[in-house]
């Protein structure tokens, strides 16, 4: 595979990540003392030890946020193209979504019982997903959770298919990569006592033919996928692939579960309505509430009957399914506004021209210097990678990917205001996203660049 630093100058690289890191600590003072406070009562110094993943020497405080910005506890201003790793694609503190949780706020929060915001929510989902039968959870994760549990009750079935270097969240259920072609759990899991590789098999994407013989036996409840691999690095797929792959699915009488949580970028409707994908069950989180706690499920008619049955014929008591909170008014609130008013048509078609724009931007700093990189765009969702042709499945995706090229990147950035994913290289637009700031993100990569040749 292609070395990711191919084209660079690797001591003038490094040179400049310390001097980033030293304008970073200048810059911070406020954030630098903050995060010494969090370090004496919080593990890590950080509310999640993965906020300390950023290219940042220490986590920056943001004070506020609002449409496609924030503003730090130092003051600086920031363009975020990072949106909380899609959590806010659609801008931080969207009107309508603002606007509906302050009239919620003092009309209750949660009463285990639905609001008058349920019945609207799930219509609505079966409208825009074609799937007619919806549930609620807290977070993706949760939600591919339930489905998977509620899948297995349903077909009887007790294993579980995903594509290699995929992520859906903390279903451990799914930790389990190929390394050399061999079932692995991945390492860094923790606290995982079972053992994974026993019920969870793992192909690479795009491989029909290792998808059909791990089907074949007709043993497995349902595949799991991203119907575009987002978490490795974007891994597209190939023309045809999920035409062939519902096909094998179906003959071997497993279940397609779709998780749109990151390519809800290519549509209100995600990229399975875009693309002709029929699911028997699809999982969006993160942005679906405006970046509140929230995430949905759906299914065909046919799966809720045999769910509805498998729950109906299980003995009383817990189920395993859903968290006291799940579906709470005050969710359900900030749903039902995103839905109707902030996740739109119109929105979608403003933020593909401004990704189209950010794409054709950044493929042009890579000609211009002659680098073996690409572009990848899935509706608001772009990404460059260090392979001069995208990635066809996870390997690959693994192989090309350099953490200490990325933050170097990352930071050079986020010094000139500008915010991207701290996980590989993936940017999003929003509906306040503007052109200027594109081609401010386009002209301070091209300096980035220019810096590390
Ligand atoms: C495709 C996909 N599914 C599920 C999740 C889990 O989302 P959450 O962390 O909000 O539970 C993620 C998180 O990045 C994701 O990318």
């Amino acid at each position: 595979m292609h070395t990711p630093r191919t084209g660079l100058n690797w001591q003038r690289a490094q040179a400049l990540a310390v001097s980033e890191r030293a304008s970073y600590v200048a810059r911070n003072p406020i954030s630098a003392g903050l995060a010494q406070q969090a370090g004496q009562h919080m593990l890590f110094g950080v509310p999640m030890h993965w906020m300390n993943d950023w290219s940042t020497p220490f986590a920056l405080t943001v004070a506020e946020a609002n449409g496609a910005r924030f503003r730090d506890a130092d003051g600086h201003e920031y363009t975020d193209f990072c949106l909380g790793d899609t959590g806010a694609m659609f801008g931080h503190a969207p009107p309508a979504v603002a606007q509906a949780i302050a009239r919620q706020s003092a009309r209750g929060y949660t009463a285990m019982l639905p609001s008058e915001d349920a019945a609207p929510v799930a219509a609505e989902l079966a409208r825009r997903f074609g799937l007619p039968y919806w549930q609620f959870a807290l977070s993706a994760s949760d939600a591919n959770r339930f489905v998977l549990r509620w899948l297995r009750a349903a077909t009887g079935r007790s294993k579980i298919l995903v594509f290699n270097g995929c992520y859906h969240g903390t279903v451990d259920d799914v930790f389990v990569d190929l390394v050399d072609g061999v079932p692995t759990q991945r390492d860094s899991l923790l606290g995982q006592v079972y053992t994974l590789t026993e019920q969870t098999l793992v192909v690479e994407f795009n491989d029909l033919a290792a998808l059909e013989a791990a089907l074949a036996k007709g043993d497995v409840a349902c595949v799991l996928a991203e119907p575009v691999m987002t978490n490795i690095g974007m891994v597209l797929p190939q023309p045809g692939y999920w035409e062939a792959a519902q096909d094998i699915i179906r003959r071997h009488g497993s279940l397609l579960v779709i998780d749109e949580t990151h390519t809800i970028s290519s549509g209100p409707g995600g990229y399975a309505r875009v693309h002709g994908i029929a699911a028997d069950a699809l999982v969006v989180g993160k942005p679906v509430g405006g970046g509140i706690p929230c995430a949905v499920y759906g299914m065909t008619a046919a799966l809720a009957a045999r769910v509805e049955q498998a729950k109906r014929t299980a003995p009383a008591g817990h189920s395993g399914v859903g968290t006291t909170l799940s579906a709470n008014m005050f969710a359900m609130a900030a749903m039902r506004a995103n839905l109707e008013q902030v996740m739109t048509p119109a929105a979608y078609d403003y933020m593909f021209a401004l990704a189209a724009q950010l794409a054709d931007g950044l493929r042009g700093v890579i000609a211009r210097h002659g680098l073996p990189w690409c572009v990848t765009q899935v509706g608001a969702r772009t990404e460059f990678q260090f392979c001069p042709v995208p990635p066809v499945n996870g390997t690959q995706a693994q192989a090309i990917l350099d953490s200490e090229l990325e933050h170097i990147i990352h930071l050079y950035l986020l010094n000139r205001g500008l915010l991207i994913t701290p996980f590989h290289n993936m940017l999003l637009v929003c509906p306040s996203t503007t052109a200027d700031d594109v081609q401010r993100l386009v002209a301070a990569f091209g300096e980035c660049v220019q810096a590390l040749l």
